[in-house]
């Protein structure tokens, strides 16, 4: 029997957290031969609700969660955790803006950033899926002494996902016949949605889809409003859909992306693609042995440039807003 990987969960008790916990408990997400431990976060108030939670993770009987435990001490949810996922934050509601969540939601990411450093395990890996996701990487980031700071990553892969299902549903294809997409830059309406480089059946899926009208005017304002989209319609923001894509997300980046295909993560910059070091931007990545990758040397035309530049750039302002909660 394998040895069971401790997943730290924040938010535990709320929309995502309550979509993402069964899921993971029954090996959707590190698959279905490795035990899991859960360490759940919540505030204080909701510790009972998060009890119930526990209760009906007990009722499911799931043969490899090894343990359940439900705090709202960050670092005991942290202890020794080899899987952290940040959800527990403020989601917005309808007329925000995901960086209006900047100044409740950024010092949430310092505390727990600054706890999780001192007790997690220093192989540690984390996801961010608060938003803004990007920025509250980077704080949370910006505590790493222990870890390694490259391990902590935001969610862009409900932008990549959101990608992939457009390009298939105007190509008329199954969306498994779809591959490459990427959501360049901020988990934002800034971010740059690419199909330029997708691949359709095997043929480039600009040429499969000629059609430039869509993908300027459809596309990619589809692409980069949908969470608004499903905020207006829902009144209140994605949970199903985001929960998926925080699994998808873990699960590439441990168990590897497929042959032949990338992934979109939100990392660390490195200058890779003229964008600067210091903020958390969406690339295309590949994952292998619990590593990522940029995959580079892809075609950037000036059209392209232009709107990675503006998702840089709009980081860069949100990381002048929360300079004071970075270490
Ligand atoms: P929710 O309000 O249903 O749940 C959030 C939970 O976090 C609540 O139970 C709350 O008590 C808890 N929480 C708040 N502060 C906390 C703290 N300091 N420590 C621990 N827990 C804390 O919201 P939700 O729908 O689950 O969304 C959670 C977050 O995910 C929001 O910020 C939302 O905008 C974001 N989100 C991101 C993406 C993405 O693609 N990156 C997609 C969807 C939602
Ligand atoms: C999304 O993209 O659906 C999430 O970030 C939630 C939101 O606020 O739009």
């Amino acid at each position: 029997m394998r040895q069971p990987v401790r997943i730290a969960v924040t938010g535990a008790a709320g929309h995502i957290g309550y979509n993402l916990l069964f899921r993971i408990a029954s090996g959707d997400m590190l698959g279905y031969r490795q035990p899991v431990i859960l360490q759940l976060l919540e505030i204080t108030p909701l510790l009972n609700a998060l009890k119930g939670v526990v209760m009906e993770l007990d009722d499911c009987a799931f043969p490899l969660l090894s343990g359940v435990h439900a705090t709202d001490i960050p670092e005991d949810a942290f202890a020794g955790a080899d899987i952290v996922i940040m959800v527990g934050s403020r989601p917005r509601t309808v007329g925000m803006e995901r960086s209006d969540l900047l100044t409740v939601n950024g010092e949430i990411f310092k505390t727990q950033g600054i706890a999780l450093d001192k007790v997690a395990s220093t192989h540690a890996k984390v996801l961010v899926v608060g938003n803004p996701a990007n920025t509250n990487a980077l704080i949370a980031a910006s505590h790493a002494r222990r870890l390694d700071p490259g391990n902590y990553t935001s969610m862009m892969r409900l932008d990549h996902n959101r990608a992939l299902s457009r390009i298939a549903a105007h190509a008329g294809r199954p969306v498994n016949h779809v591959r490459k997409a990427i959501a360049w830059g901020n988990h934002s309406s800034a971010q740059f949605p690419d199909l330029y480089h997708a691949v359709v059946d095997g043929i480039n899926a600009n040429q499969f889809i000629h059609d430039s009208d869509w993908v300027e005017k459809e596309f990619i304002p589809g692409v980069q409003n949908r969470g608004t989209e499903i905020l207006n319609a829902r009144g209140a923001s994605s949970v199903g859909s985001a929960a998926n894509a925080a699994i998808c997300h873990v699960r590439d980046w441990l168990l590897g992306t497929p042959e032949h295909d990338w992934v979109s993560m939100g990392i660390r910059s490195n200058g890779s693609y003229d964008i600067p070091e210091g903020v958390i931007y969406g690339f295309p990545v590949q994952c292998k042995g619990g590593q990522y990758s940029i995959v580079e040397g892809l075609e950037v035309t000036p059209f392209m440039r232009q709107r990675m530049d503006a998702s840089y750039r709009e980081l860069l302002w949100e990381r002048d807003q929360v300079r004071h909660l970075m270490g």
